[in-house]
């Protein structure tokens, strides 16, 4: 017998009104196909909601940034009615483009159920999220469970709670410097950024490892020594003390700075060799770098004990082994996620495993394209003030003029001028950065982006005169 669900959303009424629903969003979101200017009449209306936010918050939005609701792909609609390329997708979290109607097609059957759903009393969609996530972490992989909860902050309290309670009385973690792992009260201890924390006690839990450095004139496997020598010091130093190695492969807010297998693999060995976890916090990663993981990108599938995941999943979650599922009591919490994105979740998970992650897959090719982009830009006369840049996948990043936060903020807002909106990283020097919509993005659209930057560059140093 089906359930009343199941009725509901079989019956043709409900199939028909969902059908007409996604038949109109398609042909008036169709029409958005490349930036435009805001309009006038919308503009002293605009100009009240930027500024009541700012009121209501205490503090000013970095750009004058509020969606209308509607997009197409790579492009948003402001609430002045503007259009333009997000190429930050609020900080990574909309990988699959504005106006979806694949992932919204998918939530459209848990819209009208709970709006959030919890890890006590959840719908189907729980249960499935869960199952898709564990079936893609790789053959080779000792992830077995998974906990869903709302945020990578939370995500990462939890694998910081697991990894402490299984190496109890241990509780130290080992990071890499440039390090960001949230903003609660235990990682702002370790997210390694001092204004981070302004005024809030730290507790001497975190011990800094220096991150791959790619100017070192030193290879990877000896920066790799030289690491492993200072943690074998911290563990004469401190022994019995540390309880995990907890680190980003590719250091989103640090600056975008990537590490190799060669680097990391030693370090996670002499780790593993003295009783430490293995926690990669794949929050900014996930989905977003050619592979589901980044670790399967580099071939570490199987040395990691706990991983966590948020942002492009539409909800955070923690991988943990079968070693480190933890006892009752330690972890809960009222959410899990809300019904929509679990649904939009899982539908985002089905995308990457059937066409975009994976060495033909399609991140892969706007990596490439992303590549010759910048080697054409570093050819033409803008070449000079292109410093450097990191490509993968879909986290961009690149270096201009003398790297400065001034700069750096220059050159954002010329470009949200000419109708792109990206976002900086590190702490000098200050870096461009870009979590595009990969999952939508067609070659057309990438090189316009690309000849937005040229330009954007060219105004930039027309007004440093340099
Ligand atoms: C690597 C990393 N860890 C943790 C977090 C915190 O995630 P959230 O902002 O969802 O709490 C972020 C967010 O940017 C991140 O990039």
């Amino acid at each position: 017998m089906p359930t009343i669900y199941e009725t509901v959303v079989r019956s043709p009424a409900y199939q028909s009104a969902k059908k007409q629903l996604i038949d109109a969003l398609r042909q008036e979101l169709g029409a958005i196909t490349q930036p435009r200017p805001s309009a006038a009449d919308l503009k002293a209306q605009y100009e009240e909601l930027v500024k009541q936010v700012a009121d209501l918050r205490g503090r000013e939005l970095f750009y004058k940034f509020i969606g209308s609701g509607a997009g197409n792909g790579p492009f948003i609609e402001l609430a002045d009615g503007s259009v333009k390329y997000d190429l930050i997708t609020g900080i990574g979290v909309n990988f699959f483009g504005h106006g979806n109607l694949e992932l919204f097609e998918a939530e459209i059957d848990s819209l009208w159920c709970h709006v959030m759903q919890g890890n006590l009393g959840p719908n189907p969609e729980y249960g499935a999220l869960m199952k898709e996530l564990l079936s893609l972490v790789g053959a080779k992989s000792r992830l077995k469970h998974v906990w869903l909860t709302t945020c990578g902050a939370t995500a990462n309290e939890i694998a910081l709670k697991i990894v402490r309670q299984k190496k109890f009385p241990a509780s130290k973690i080992m990071a890499f410097k440039e390090c960001f792992a949230g903003r609660t009260t235990a990682l702002q201890e370790i997210t390694d950024n001092a204004r981070y924390r302004e005024g809030q006690p730290t507790y001497g839990e975190v011990h800094y490892l220096p991150f791959f450095n790619q100017k070192s004139t030193l290879s990877a496997t000896d920066q790799a020594a030289g690491v492993i020598t200072s943690m074998k010091e911290e563990f004469a130093r401190q022994p019995g003390r540390f309880a995990c190695l907890e680190f980003e492969i590719v250091q989103g807010e640090g600056g975008f700075n990537a590490a190799p297998r060669e680097f990391l693999l030693p370090i996670i060995e002499e780790a593993k060799r003295n009783g430490l976890a293995i926690w990669v916090d794949e929050i900014q990663t996930f989905g977003r770098t050619g592979e589901v993981f980044c670790y399967q990108r580099l071939g570490l599938d199987e040395h990691i004990d706990v991983a966590t995941v948020a942002k492009l999943l539409q909800t955070g979650a923690v991988l943990y082994t079968q070693e480190y599922n933890p006892k009752a009591g330690l972890i809960s919490g009222t959410f899990a996620g809300s019904s929509g994105g679990l649904r939009a979740g899982r539908k985002g998970l089905e995308l990457l495993k059937t066409k975009l992650a994976g060495p033909n897959g399609r991140i892969r090719q706007l990596e490439k394209l992303s590549n010759s982009e910048f080697e054409r830009i570093k050819a033409g006369p803008n070449g000079k003030h292109l410093v450097d840049y990191t490509v993968i996948g879909g986290m961009i990043a690149f270096t201009l003029f003398d790297g400065t936060l001034d700069q750096a903020k220059k050159y954002l807002f010329k470009l949200w001028d000419l109708g792109a909106i990206a976002f900086y990283c590190g702490h000098g020097p200050y870096r461009i950065r870009m979590l595009p919509p990969f999952g939508v993005m067609t070659d057309e659209q990438l090189r316009h982006v690309f000849k937005l930057f040229d330009e954007a560059i060219t105004e930039t140093a027309r007004e440093l005169r340099i």
